[in-house]
């Protein structure tokens, strides 16, 4: 075995000296837009063989842990597979011929691979081989290896081309590795910045909802405060127009009496539902059926206000505890805005569900929730919709879109503060043009709670 160190030397003449580096140019322009390390293999492979006049060649690549040999492309008689390796050949490192170069990064030439020890037969017989490593970054990427069948076939001139090929092919190899590295930081980055977007997002939503709760308080503390001075006078009010009335003979004064008795009356509820959703109401809960009260409120609804009501009662509802009349209120101020919000007609639904909550923060539930079981009680209509501009104030106090002196915008601040009182809360739906659903969630009375006898 002859160990090789390049030199300068070179007999060949000029002619074919001048045709060579015009392959070697010609090699090193393809090299720049081969796409990846397989590509570069099979190519460089490819046009040792054919371009630069090899009868073989095979390209091994080197393992990360620097241990072993991969066969990674093999061109000319031994591979008659074409661009495919069948069983790709695997030398450890120190082993063989190739095996020995990529140990000692160094190349080597045997005239006669019958007298070589560390010869590892093939297929086809050789009896000559060159071997040059490819050195990438300081580290064997993995040895260009050529064979003949004749005896001393490679000499100086082989090597100073098998070396150059191998510099070019390491060069292109370590600037694929760097796309490589671009690209995964390229791809980190994305990450990163999906990342980001997607905190800043959830952030930006915790602040609003924040900014909600606060407001909420905020209102909700005043109008307490404002609505308990409002209710001790009129209290005054009330009880000075009763006193008149007694002193009061005259039917004309009588009458001029019971309209400031009116007004006095309405300024009344609209502090009860102030003072509703500031959650200052006092309830009065007993246990009951949901179901029995909504059947009540239908039959009145149809009566009083002869509008159609579709009901739709779940079945084993659970029993919640409640103030019945609060929440014959509130479903009342719901029944009316459904059917304010048809003006043509139509009929609203009202509905109740048994719903075991479990969905996690940010789904089609309100997000106030705790997990638990809830007794869900729906009004939903085929109205006009709610604007999502609307829809972030409806629940403010005195928020109305009806015309001066029409409504108080108090409805469903009130049941706003109601549903709350009561350990719930309230969702709302809607689509413009097909209408808006209202759904209280009640939380259920804790199993085993009896339902008050109707015999008792
Ligand atoms: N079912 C609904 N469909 C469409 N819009 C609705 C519906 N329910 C409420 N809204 C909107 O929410 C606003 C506030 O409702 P809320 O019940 O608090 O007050 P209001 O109905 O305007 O006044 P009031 O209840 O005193 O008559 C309404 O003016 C309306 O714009
Ligand atoms: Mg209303």
């Amino acid at each position: 075995m002859l160990q090789l160190v390049p030199t300068n030397l070179n007999k060949r003449n000029r002619a074919s000296e001048a045709q060579m580096l015009r392959t070697l140019n010609t090699f090193a322009v393809d090299l720049m837009s081969i796409p990846s390390v397989e590509d570069l293999f099979w190519y460089v492979a490819q046009n040792v063989v054919g371009k630069l006049g090899f009868v073989d060649c095979v390209i091994y690549q080197a393992d990360k842990g620097q241990t072993e040999l991969t066969q990674a492309a093999a061109w000319g008689e031994k591979n008659p597979y074409g661009r495919n390796i069948i069983n790709p050949l695997i030398i450890p490192f120190g082993r063989g011929i190739t095996g020995q170069v990529a140990q000692s990064r160094k190349p080597i030439i045997v005239d006669d691979l019958l007298k070589d020890e560390n010869y590892i037969a093939d297929t086809e017989p050789a009896r000559s081989e060159i071997c040059v490593p490819l050195i990438c970054g300081g580290r064997i990427a993995g040895v260009i290896d050529s064979e003949h069948p004749d005896i001393a076939v490679f000499g100086e001139a082989e090597l100073e081309i098998l070396s150059t090929v191998a510099a070019m092919t390491s060069a292109k190899l370590e600037l694929l590795a760097e796309t490589d590295r671009s690209q995964e930081r390229y791809e980190y980055l994305v990450v990163a910045h999906t990342q980001l977007m997607q905190e800043t997002n959830n952030r930006k939503a915790l602040e609003a909802k924040l900014f909600e709760a606060r407001k909420m308080e905020a209102i909700g503390r005043l109008t307490g405060r404002f609505a308990h001075e409002f209710n001790n006078l009129l209290t005054v009010i009330g009880g000075n127009i009763e006193l008149l009335e007694l002193d009061t003979p005259d039917a004309e004064s009588r009458a001029t009496l019971q309209g400031v008795k009116t007004a006095s009356a309405r300024g009344a509820q609209l502090i009860r539902d102030m003072l509703a959703f500031a959650q200052r109401t006092r309830l009065s809960p007993v246990t009951v059926d949901l179901n029995a009260l909504v059947s009540t409120f239908c039959q009145d609804c149809e009566r009083t206000l002869a509008s159609p009501v579709e009901q739709s009662i779940a079945a084993d509802l659970w029993p919640v505890s409640v103030d019945p009349v609060a929440v014959d209120n509130m479903l009342l101020a719901l029944a009316l805005n459904g059917f304010e919000a048809m003006p043509n007609g139509g009929r609203i639904k009202v509905a109740t569900k048994n719903i075991f909550h479990t969905l996690p923060e940010g789904q089609h539930l309100p997000s106030e929730l705790t997990p638990g079981r809830y007794v869900r009680l729906s009004v939903s209509d085929r109205g006009t919709g709610i604007t999502a501009e609307h829809m972030a104030q409806i629940f403010d106090p005195f928020f109305t879109t009806k015309a001066a002196g029409e409504g108080t915008g108090l409805g469903l601040s009130m049941v706003l503060g109601v549903i709350r009182q009561s350990g719930g809360t309230v969702a709302v739906r809607s689509e413009i043009g097909l209408g808006s659903t209202f759904e209280l969630y009640f939380p259920a009375s804790p199993c085993g709670t009896e339902l008050p006898s109707e015999n008792h």
